[in-house]
């Protein structure tokens, strides 16, 4: 029996190579793709979610979301992307077009339609949070949710204390998090140093000589270039792929701990930042001083803090041969 997906992106480069691992999984059937603003506009977005469905040669409907935060302007990541996301080399889909639904409407239908479902999301968690408001039943009928977003304990990628998908919309993080689902947290390190694809690995991916595999890398050349800017590294640093490559198999997380993780909403210089109890301070009264205001907050999600690079990569590749 297949698992039943439903992918929630915000498709720029990194999304669209996990949206080819998803659609290429034999035992998984993706039943929608949905979309919202992030890395490039609603859109924009839509039209790159297309493309990666039209080039897997899929038939199933993408449905348009949000096109902005719930509080706050929409601000996007074509600085790392490039204007179109895809690194501005004109991949566009030719035929196909969104379905006419909303995406929040979407999503609580297809939670229906596919009780236990695996929700995955690499963008900002602006249509999960509304459907959730909406209808907080459905978190009932989500068996996994494995959210790409927060940088635990460490730096953030657009702000010195924030990843990008929890930053543009930190109240949709927080919404999330205190809905009672059972969050699985990938975040943005768990892509970085050893997990970003080598030059060499790059050249090999495109020695296949396939459509897959010249756009996975060709749509994430302007994604290289931004990340050698920001961090001197050289590759490909793909962060959707990876939690992608956890939901799918999620033996490639090799370390996972229940921790209380929160969002930053009102600072400006810590906006978005996941402020993750790491030694359960705030859950356990032993662990903590009597005047804390942090009382018994209880894990509310899983955190991988480690994965199996050779794995993550192969099972990578192995969509792109
Ligand atoms: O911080 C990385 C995340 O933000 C990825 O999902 C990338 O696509 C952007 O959405
Ligand atoms: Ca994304």
């Amino acid at each position: 029996m297949p698992r039943a997906f439903l992918i929630d992106t915000d498709t720029a480069s990194d999304d669209a190579v996990a949206l080819l691992m998803a659609l290429g999984a034999p035992d998984v059937c993706v039943a929608a793709i949905t979309t919202v603003a992030g890395n490039v506009s609603l859109e924009q977005g839509t039209r790159n979610a297309l493309y990666a469905v039209e080039l897997c040669g899929a038939d199933l409907p993408v449905y348009a979301g949000t096109s902005k935060p719930l509080m706050r302007a929409h601000q996007d990541a074509t600085w790392f992307h490039g204007q179109d996301g895809l690194g501005d080399h004109g991949f566009r889909p030719r035929h196909r077009t969104a379905a006419a639904k909303h995406a929040v409407d979407a999503i609580i239908e297809t939670i229906h339609a596919n009780p236990g479902l695996t929700l995955v999301t690499l963008g900002p968690l602006t249509n999960i949070a509304l459907a959730l408001l909406r209808e907080p039943g459905i978190v009932a009928g989500i068996g996994r949710t494995v959210v790409m977003g927060g940088n635990p304990c460490c730096e953030g990628n657009v702000t010195p204390a924030a990843e990008f998908n929890i930053w543009v919309d930190p109240e949709a993080a927080r919404v999330v998090l205190h809905s009672g689902l059972r969050v699985e947290l990938v975040g943005w390190q768990l892509c970085r140093g050893e997990a970003v694809l080598s030059p060499a690995e790059i050249e090999g991916v495109l020695s296949w000589n396939n459509p897959r595999a010249r756009f996975a890398i060709e749509s994430n050349s302007y994604a290289r270039q931004a990340l050698m800017t920001q961090t001197g590294e050289d590759g490909i640093c793909l962060p959707d792929p990876v939690a992608m490559a956890v939901a799918l198999d999620p033996s490639i997380g090799t370390a996972w701990y229940d921790h209380y993780v929160d969002v930053e909403t009102r600072s400006e210089l810590t906006r978005g930042m996941t402020v993750v109890d790491r030694l359960n301070v705030a859950g356990d009264p032993r662990n903590r001083p009597r005047w804390s205001s942090l009382l018994d907050r209880p894990p509310n999600a899983r955190v991988c803090w480690a994965i199996d690079v050779p794995r993550w990569k192969e099972l990578l590749f192995s969509f792109l041969r």
